[in-house]
């Protein structure tokens, strides 16, 4: 296996010449693809859980593997990614998917959703993307814009507080980056990230993840040990995947909002009066 070699990118369009380029040969490189999509799936499905039934928007979707294997659990799925390529393989697959009529496809980058309303979906998913979003601050705000109040974001990254990604790889002469514009946040980073768009977090932590596909088979075995560690001790020093879930916070109303010292009853208040919009299946 021939290590990664970071390629070097002016601009968004050199990003999407990249993804439209691997498009049609992109495929899971880092282990048992079946094996490792059930795992990000059952995740994914977990940090959604209140929100399941609605409608689940994923950027930087690709072909759409984690997209079309959601659209059973949600009553409507839409699929943005900024490489007209990858949309176009999303496009071919989707034809023949038993839900194929509730799902919905654009090309689009996550800086901007404009064919998505404002709060219009109660999920949004990002899955093996944000790490190649060089705008994460406005990719945020557009995750804000489109959320229905009480709806969820969960994004799984890879983790930049980890050993191998801020020490290791660069020491031992590994690059790690596909593009120079990818950059892997850390938790306080993301943190902040989310509380600068106004996302409250839910939950936050670490999943299993190791690039397998780019670096020699000894190197990933050390790292899988690393990783191993880490689900025991040090998570975030040795984990390869950082997991995010958010909130977007009820609309607190107005007259509840202007009574001073009573946050956690305005906000109680807001509930009742506005309940997350959660369709149920049935209801599509
Ligand atoms: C590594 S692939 C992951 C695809 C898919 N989420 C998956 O897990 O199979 C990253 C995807 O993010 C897309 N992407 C990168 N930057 C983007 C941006 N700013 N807006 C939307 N999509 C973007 C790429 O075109 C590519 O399809």
């Amino acid at each position: 296996m021939p290590r990664l070699r970071t390629r070097p990118v002016r601009d968004g369009d050199d990003i999407r010449a990249f993804f439209d380029a691997i498009a049609r040969e992109y495929h899971e490189c880092h282990g048992d693809a079946d094996r490792l999509l059930a795992y990000r799936l059952a995740l994914a499905r977990r940090l959604l859980a209140p929100v399941l039934g609605g409608t689940l928007l994923e950027i930087g979707c690709g072909p759409g593997t984690h997209l079309f294997g959601l659209a059973g659990d949600f009553a409507t799925a839409i699929g943005a990614d900024l490489s007209p390529a990858m949309i176009e393989v999303a496009e071919r697959i989707r034809r023949t998917h038993r839900r194929a009529a509730h799902i919905a496809l654009y090309i689009e980058a996550a800086e901007r959703l404009a064919p998505i309303e404002d709060e219009s979906v109660d999920a949004v998913l990002c899955v093996g993307a944000f790490e190649h979003m060089p705008a994460k601050a406005a990719v945020l705000a557009q995750v804000q814009r489109v959320l229905r109040p009480g709806g969820r974001f969960a994004c799984l990254t890879l983790n930049g507080d980890a050993l191998w990604y801020r020490q290791l790889a660069s020491r031992l002469g590994y690059e790690v980056r596909h593009l120079s514009s990818d950059r892997f946040v850390g938790t306080a980073e993301m943190q902040a990230l989310l509380a600068g768009a106004g996302l409250a977090l839910a939950e936050s932590g670490y999943w299993r993840f190791v690039a397998r596909g780019d670096m020699p088979a000894w190197t990933a075995r050390c790292l899988q040990w690393l990783d191993a560690l880490g689900a025991v001790w040090r998570p975030g020093l040795f984990r390869g995947g950082l997991y995010v879930c958010a909130e977007k916070q009820q609309a607190v109303r107005a007259d509840a909002a202007s009574r001073p010292f009573a946050r956690k009853e305005t906000v109680a208040a807001a509930r009742i009066v506005q309940p997350v919009r959660r369709a149920s299946r049935s209801s599509w």
